[in-house]
């Protein structure tokens, strides 16, 4: 099992750690480097006790300073016809047999104090912060368990292009703020594996190192084109086409345009204040 392990981390970042030795669980390291993202389902339901299950064993996840401020979403029938017209641009949403939104939620904590007459007095960035993290956590831990016991899963971040709607289709009240949906259903196809930046570039011993950098995103661009190659270039009414669109121009291109400006002011009006 270690062999494949080490091809998977080979395929995914082009190099191995140097591991003699097998550890316990190897063939679970294995199956989770391996994963994919999933857009494409067969059409079959999906238990709802499974599902709780899986939000069961996310929320296990580790919560900062044990505050648990995540909370899970599945969308009913009437939301999700709703939250999926936001989303024409992942028309797969539709497919899957589950829609979830995970959200961070600061609102409990504010709620203890008001009980006890107490005022909130850690009105910062930080809480904010401390949500979205557990949220995005708990997503991935989802996505973890998902995954063992079959189940595809893709993220949707689009779902924040219409932050201020969601919240009202979801009914999410001041301090609770959508972080990511995520579609889930049974697998019609494998998936493809998506080559990451090197081990080099993502992982630094000792201390903080770009040495050499811009060499290894190059390589890593003619790494990804061999197995995954774009199959359409963005803007190119902005930036024409070009010969060697690789990941890096894409991401270029991608961030050359603003990406939700307005959430900022979709979190401050949910009553954080973000100091
Ligand atoms: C927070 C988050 C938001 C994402 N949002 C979307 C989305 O809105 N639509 C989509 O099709 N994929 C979305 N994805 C999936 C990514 O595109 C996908 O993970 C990435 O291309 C890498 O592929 P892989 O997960 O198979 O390695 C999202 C992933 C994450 C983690």
């Amino acid at each position: 099992m270690l062999d494949r392990l080490k091809a998977v981390l080979k395929a995914r970042f082009g190099s191995v750690p140097a591991l003699q030795d097998a550890p316990k669980g190897v063939d679970v390291l294995a199956d989770m480097a391996d994963r994919r993202v999933i857009r494409r389902y067969v059409d079959k339901p999906i238990d709802p006790e499974l599902l709780d299950t899986l939000c069961a064993v996310a929320l296990s996840a580790p919560s900062k300073s044990d505050l648990q401020q995540a909370d899970i979403v599945i969308a009913g029938k009437e939301e999700r016809a709703k939250l999926e017209a936001l989303l024409p641009d992942n028309p797969w949403v539709k497919e899957a047999g589950a829609l979830l939104v995970f959200c961070g939620n600061n609102r409990r904590h504010r709620l203890l104090f008001e009980w006890r007459g107490r005022p909130f007095v850690n009105d910062y960035l930080d809480p904010f912060f401390n949500a979205a993290v557990d949220s995005g956590i708990v997503l991935a831990t989802f996505v973890a368990a998902a995954d063992r016991v079959g189940l595809g899963t893709c993220p949707i971040s689009a779902i924040r292009n219409h932050a201020q709607q969601v919240s009202d289709i979801l009914g999410l009240p001041d301090h609770v703020f959508p972080v990511a949906g995520l579609g889930v259903g049974w697998p019609s196809f494998a998936g493809v594996m998506s080559p990451r930046l090197g081990l080099d570039v993502s992982i630094h011993h000792g201390r903080y190192d770009e040495t050499g950098l811009r060499d290894k995103i190059a390589a890593y661009d003619k790494r990804r084109e061999l197995v995954q190659p774009y199959k359409s270039q963005r803007y190119t009414d902005k930036f024409g086409t070009s010969a060697d669109y690789g990941w890096s121009e894409d991401k270029a291109r991608q961030y050359s345009v603003p990406e939700r400006a307005d959430f900022g002011a979709f979190v401050r009006r949910k009553g954080f204040k973000l100091d």
